[in-house]
């Protein structure tokens, strides 16, 4: 464990620059790794969650290396080409890594044992497992369909089609991906959209897709199967994802004035900033621009008083993983923050529902949970009073808890104790550095 408190020092000032998209640099190592040639990929995402994904690629066959210049280089095996691993493949915490590569491996003729941390061996993989049965895969899991499991992939796989029960871009992914070694057409319906980083991408790798609106409105997206992709260069964006926590900080610290840079804001990604906008955030976009097909802008941030809002449960798979740093939002804000229909939040890293009820009233703050959100009553911009000596926040191994509590601490009294900060590193091992970059000098969290 690293426990650390995170405290106040001042106004956030500057410019910094996010690391990038955790999503599309997952995308672009398995792609990539699937393609015949090399395929170079800019402004990768370093963190162990990635890093668990080109692990995985290299065991069944792709070449995958950094240069010295911070470029990563994969080479492929081609469609229908990856290899028996020899061991295990560790997962870590990554549930990304894991339901897409579960997808990958399902129409290969391989057999793979997949592993992970405590985290992830609590996660359903049910939502997988069931499709890729109907395709032809077979599976050995642990109880509840968790990890450790055992996948048996076929070739030839039968292409399916199949609605999404839950709205979710890692089930989606996994089937595109399935269906890309699967002879015929793969159609997954998507009642409602999920970040579609998976279908962009796959389309610049030259993958034959489609999308299509049906009668109700929901996306009906087909791949055809024994496809070829064609290696590319990929210039990842900043993540959203990541840069919410920094923009949540430098609205909540009186003074801050703070430029992020290069922030990916594809529609399906980045709610989070329309909705601290509703609450009356001032956040300005500078420099729109695309960058690697993904739209992308510098964030001008600066302190703001903001008022709670019922939060549009419509909004949610746009802004699913910012939840917690929304929380922490709404704890400093005029009046009460409703959220709901966030029940997928319960199966994430930790029950983060639970988790940041936890540790925003150890922190002070007033919330009530219920079944599928919180519900918070702000100080009105008042900073929370922190956490008591002796008292820590319980992280569950989930890194998006501890970066959100951080931020809660430099916005808070007596700051905040956060009882494990080494999770950080799965998705920003950046954040700690990054974070007193802003801040005035010498006034780092003790
Ligand atoms: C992701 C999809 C989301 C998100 C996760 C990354 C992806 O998960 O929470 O951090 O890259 O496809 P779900 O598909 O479970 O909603």
């Amino acid at each position: 464990m690293r426990p650390r408190r995170f405290t106040a020092s001042g106004p956030l000032t500057g410019r910094i620059r996010v690391p990038g998209d955790k999503s599309i640099s997952h995308r672009s190592i398995m792609l990539g790794a699937l393609a015949v040639g090399e395929t170079r990929v800019t402004g990768l995402l370093e963190g162990e969650d990635v890093q668990s994904t080109a692990a995985a690629m290299r065991a069944m066959g792709a070449t995958i290396e950094r240069d010295a210049d911070g470029m990563w280089h994969v080479h492929g095996v081609g469609v229908g080409g990856l290899l028996q691993p020899q061991a295990a493949l560790d997962m870590g915490n990554s549930g990304t890594s894991t339901r897409l590569l579960m997808g990958l491996v399902a129409t290969h003729p391989i057999t793979a044992t997949f592993v992970g941390d405590g985290s992830l061996s609590k996660r359903p993989m049910g939502r997988v497992i069931d499709p890729l049965s109907t395709m032809g895969a077979e599976f050995t899991a642990s109880p509840g369909g968790r990890l450790p499991l055992t996948l048996r992939g076929i070739s030839p796989a039968v292409p399916i089609e199949y609605r999404l029960p839950v709205a979710s871009a890692q089930v989606k992914s996994a089937l595109l991906l399935a269906g890309l070694n699967t002879p015929g057409i793969t159609t997954v319906i998507e009642p409602i959209p999920t970040r579609d980083h998976s279908e962009r991408m796959l389309r610049g790798f030259g993958a034959e897709l489609t999308v299509d609106l049906a009668e109700d409105g929901a996306r009906v997206i087909r791949v055809r199967g024994e496809a070829e992709l064609k290696p590319q260069d990929i210039v990842v964006p900043g993540d959203p994802s990541s840069a919410a926590f920094f923009v949540v900080a430098a609205l909540l610290v009186e003074g801050s004035d703070l430029v992020v840079e290069n922030v990916g804001l594809n529609p399906t990604r980045a709610a989070l900033f329309d909705v601290l906008r509703l609450m009356g955030g001032s956040i300005e976009e500078l420099d729109r621009r695309d960058v690697g097909g993904e739209p992308v802008a510098d964030l001008r941030v600066r302190h703001s008083l903001l008022t709670g809002i019922a939060v549009d449960p419509a909004v949610v798979p746009s802004m699913v993983d910012e939840f917690p740093v929304l929380f922490v939002a709404a704890a400093l804000a005029r009046g009460r923050t409703v959220t709901t229909g966030l029940e997928e939040l319960r199966v994430k890293e930790s029950d983060r529902i639970s988790a940041m009820r936890a540790a925003l009233e150890l922190a002070g703050a007033t919330v009530t949970e219920t079944e599928d959100g919180l519900i918070i009553d702000g100080t009105g911009g008042d900073p929370l009073p922190g956490t008591a000596d002796g008292a820590s926040v319980v992280t569950h191994l989930d890194h998006r808890i501890a970066m959100a509590m951080a931020i809660a601490g430099i916005a808070s009294k007596r700051g905040v104790e956060v009882d494990d900060t080494r999770p950080i590193a799965t998705s920003f091992p950046v954040f700690e550095s990054l974070l007193a970059s802003v801040r005035p000098e010498g006034a780092a969290a003790a």
